[in-house]
């Protein structure tokens, strides 16, 4: 879903690092803009600030989350030494340098846009000296109507969500934290996905779902965005709260629609993601208006039962990927497809599960999307040059 609409301020962010051209054409194998300052790809994220990477970070081309469960012998303290490791392999990796001890450290490379955003599982807080840090508001998600789960894509005790504009940087740096890892943790499950966030002349776009929809218009910018993101809350402060929904998506029976019928599902258009109460893609949606007599906007559209204003002002960011997925069954090869939705917010109990529940009773888009894998993670705040991830947890 989610690419978040880019701000003037995040173009001038990428004005600065995409300046190491100037001229339109492939130069060394760079993509360079006509107008570098509007290149979104190719770029390097630092690994340090105040927040990890990753989360208002443009949604890069490839993302694979891997998640974990921690080893029956992984205690505090070793979970403290895991993340000292994975804050060196993520400084390494996302400036383009081989992580500590790799084997192959030629596969590591600048300038791929690479972010590595690590979370806690909720089993974290039931080791011994972690208990009272549970943050308030996270919890995993109670059943809804709707809910096809699968353990195979859901739970985990921790999460490496590696991005890139490179697939194959992507395999390079989660293979690194899955290696560094298994001393603590071994993985659970692996869900990978791609989003195409920039347009043919390289400038930031949305980006599209698989239903063909443009998808994470109304995600906060700016301000509202760190209000609506950010906790406030102790240990987890500059941190967030994850929340990881695979959702399939039945494109056949989608297909067969009329686009009629695909668009007032969403109450949006599908070429440019407008309001079908008119304007351009961030016009505001008119959920008042009418036309002979019924809402424009349907009653039961998701745009509308998910938009702030039906939910007392409540928001998220999403940052979703597309999936496709093969599997062999009774020796035939079966097909699926969806959306790896994630969402990150201050309190996964105040924030997306009210949402989700209003949306599990009367969303339209339920009649071709089902939940298959349900996870959430505690994501700690940023680190610095010297710090590491979660040592406001972990640390002594
Ligand atoms: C496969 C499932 C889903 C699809 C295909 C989908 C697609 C979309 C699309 C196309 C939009 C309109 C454009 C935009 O503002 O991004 C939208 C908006 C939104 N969706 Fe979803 N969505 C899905 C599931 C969910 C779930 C599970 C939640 C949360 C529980 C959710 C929350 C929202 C929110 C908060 C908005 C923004 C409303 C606004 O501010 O106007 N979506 N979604």
């Amino acid at each position: 879903m989610p690419a978040p609409h880019v701000s003037r301020r995040h173009m001038f962010g990428y004005a600065g690092a995409a300046t190491l051209g100037g001229t339109a054409g492939l130069v060394g194998g760079r993509l360079l803009a006509a107008d570098a300052s509007q290149d979104v790809v190719q770029q390097d994220h630092p690994a340090h600030g105040a927040h990890q990477a990753g989360i208002a970070t443009r949604t890069q081309a490839v993302g694979e989350l891997i998640a974990f469960d921690l080893l029956p012998g992984t205690d505090r303290a070793a979970l403290g030494r895991l993340m000292r490791v994975w804050s060196s392999d993520i400084s390494a990796l996302t400036a383009g340098r081989p992580a500590p001890g790799d084997a192959t450290p030629d596969l590591a490379q600048a300038s791929v846009s690479m972010t590595i955003l690590v979370g806690l599982g909720p089993r974290v807080f039931d080791l011994d000296g972690l208990q009272a840090n549970r943050p308030a508001g996270f919890q995993e998600i109670p059943p809804m109507d709707h809910d096809a789960l699968d353990e195979r894509w859901s739970g985990g005790d921790l999460l490496a969500w590696v991005s890139a504009d490179d697939a194959t940087s992507v395999a390079h740096a989660a293979r690194r934290l899955t290696v560094d890892a298994a001393p603590f943790a071994s993985p659970r499950w692996t869900q990978r996905g791609s989003w195409r966030s920039a347009g043919p002349d390289g400038q930031p776009v949305t980006g599209r779902n698989l239903f063909g929809q443009v998808d994470g218009t109304g995600n906060p910018t700016d301000d509202a965005l760190s209000a609506a993101v950010f906790s406030t809350d102790g240990w987890l402060t500059g941190g967030t709260q994850l929340v990881v929904r695979r959702i399939e998506m039945d494109l056949g029976t989608w297909d067969d629609l009329t686009r009629d019928r695909q668009e007032r599902s969403m109450g949006r258009t599908l070429a440019t993601g407008a309001p079908l109460t008119g304007g351009e893609e961030h016009t505001p949606m008119d959920l008042s208006a009418t036309a002979d007599g019924a809402p424009v906007i349907p009653l039961d559209a998701h745009a509308r039962l998910a938009h702030p204003s039906q939910n007392s002002g409540r928001t998220m960011l999403r940052r979703g990927l597309n999936y496709t997925h093969e599997e062999w069954i009774d020796g035939r090869q079966v097909a699926t497809a969806g959306l790896i939705f994630s969402a990150f917010q201050a309190s996964i109990a105040d924030q997306f599960i009210p949402v989700q529940r209003t949306l599990d009773q009367s969303d339209a888009l339920n009649e071709w999307t089902t939940a298959i894998g349900s996870a959430v993670f505690a994501v700690p705040p940023g680190f610095g040059p010297d710090g590491w991830i979660a040592e406001g947890l972990l640390g002594d």
